[in-house]
């Protein structure tokens, strides 16, 4: 892979396109893997650093957008937040340092280390604590709001695990309280592999990633996923990827799971650009969909 494609005014930000692979240039003398460099198979997750640095370059954004949903939509006076699926604590610490008590989940053990050492480093608390997403319970504690972005939430293959999700979101939400939920709707029709790349730098480790999702299988609601990185630091680079399945949504799926927990209503609709004035229409224009879901009060 080249050092990067794009220009210097996109570095760090996202960039989205689609793209249809087709046959590449085969230059004279050069075969394909000469070109191409080896990806072994890593564990993104086990090796929280370069995840962070690279999802870190949303997170003030995020962490924003979430305090001004809160502000417009619960009616929760408690400055209490929950993260399903933390993973490295990248929103947990930016909400810390703004007051909020926080508290996370992941079951990834490596994740959940790097968020307790940033969180001390730092001189913050949070409340850390392993378990699975689909069936926790957090006695002794309610929440005003609670978040899950990044379409994190459709790492749950299941409808059972996906409606139990939201039933123990519901449990630990204040009435009034709010969950903050962001994922990609599938856009229909699909046909070509949807990209998305950009890199970002933090004390002299470089990481460049694409993330690759292919056309859904619309009957098993799957869509394979690929994420690569180029990790350059030390004088040394690494190409690693790794693989996984996400679950898929229509936008009607989506509503059909949410009508079975009556505990939640949707109240309004964003997007990935996370801007407090514009609300989305619920139409199939939505793709990176960010849903506000209140507790109801009867509840
Ligand atoms: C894309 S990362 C999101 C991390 C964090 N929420 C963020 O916004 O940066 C996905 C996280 O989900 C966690 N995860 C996946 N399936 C899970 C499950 N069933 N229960 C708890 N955590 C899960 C992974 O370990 C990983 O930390």
């Amino acid at each position: 892979m080249e050092a990067s494609i794009w220009p210097v005014h996109l570095i760090c930000q996202r960039v989205s396109f689609r793209s249809q692979y087709s046959a590449t240039l085969q230059l004279p003398g050069h075969t394909e893997s000469d070109r191409m460099p080896q990806y072994e198979t890593f564990e993104w997750y086990d090796e929280p650093l370069y995840y962070d640095i690279i999802f870190d370059t949303e997170t003030e954004t995020e962490a924003n957008f979430l305090e001004l949903a809160y502000e417009r939509y619960s009616d929760s006076k408690l400055s209490t937040c929950l993260e399903p699926a933390c993973g490295s604590g990248r929103l947990l610490l930016e909400l810390a340092r703004r007051d909020w008590q926080c508290t996370g989940l992941d079951n990834n053990s490596h994740m959940l280390d790097f968020a307790r050492q940033r969180l001390r480093k730092a001189k913050l608390s949070a409340s850390l604590l392993e378990a699975d997403m689909s069936a926790f319970r957090i006695p002794g504690k309610k929440f005003g709001l609670a978040y899950c972005l990044v379409s994190t939430f459709k790492y749950l293959l299941s409808e059972t695990r996906a409606r139990s999700h939201l039933e123990c979101v519901a449990a630990a939400l204040q009435p009034g309280g709010i969950y903050v939920l962001g994922f990609h709707l599938t856009p229909l029709p699909v046909e070509h592999i949807e990209r998305e790349e950009w890199q970002a730098e933090r004390d002299e480790v470089a990481v460049e990633c694409v993330i690759e999702s292919w056309p859904p299988d619309l009957k098993r609601r799957r869509e394979k996923m690929r994420n690569r990185f180029q990790i350059t630091e030390k004088g040394n680079t690494r190409y690693v990827e790794n693989h996984w399945q996400f679950r898929t949504y229509t936008l009607a799926q989506w509503q059909k799971l949410l009508g079975q927990v009556p505990q939640l209503q949707m109240v309004a609709v964003y997007d990935f650009h996370y801007d407090i004035h514009t609300e989305r229409e619920l139409d199939q224009e939505l793709i990176d969909a960010v849903f506000i879901l209140k507790k109801t009060q009867a509840s």
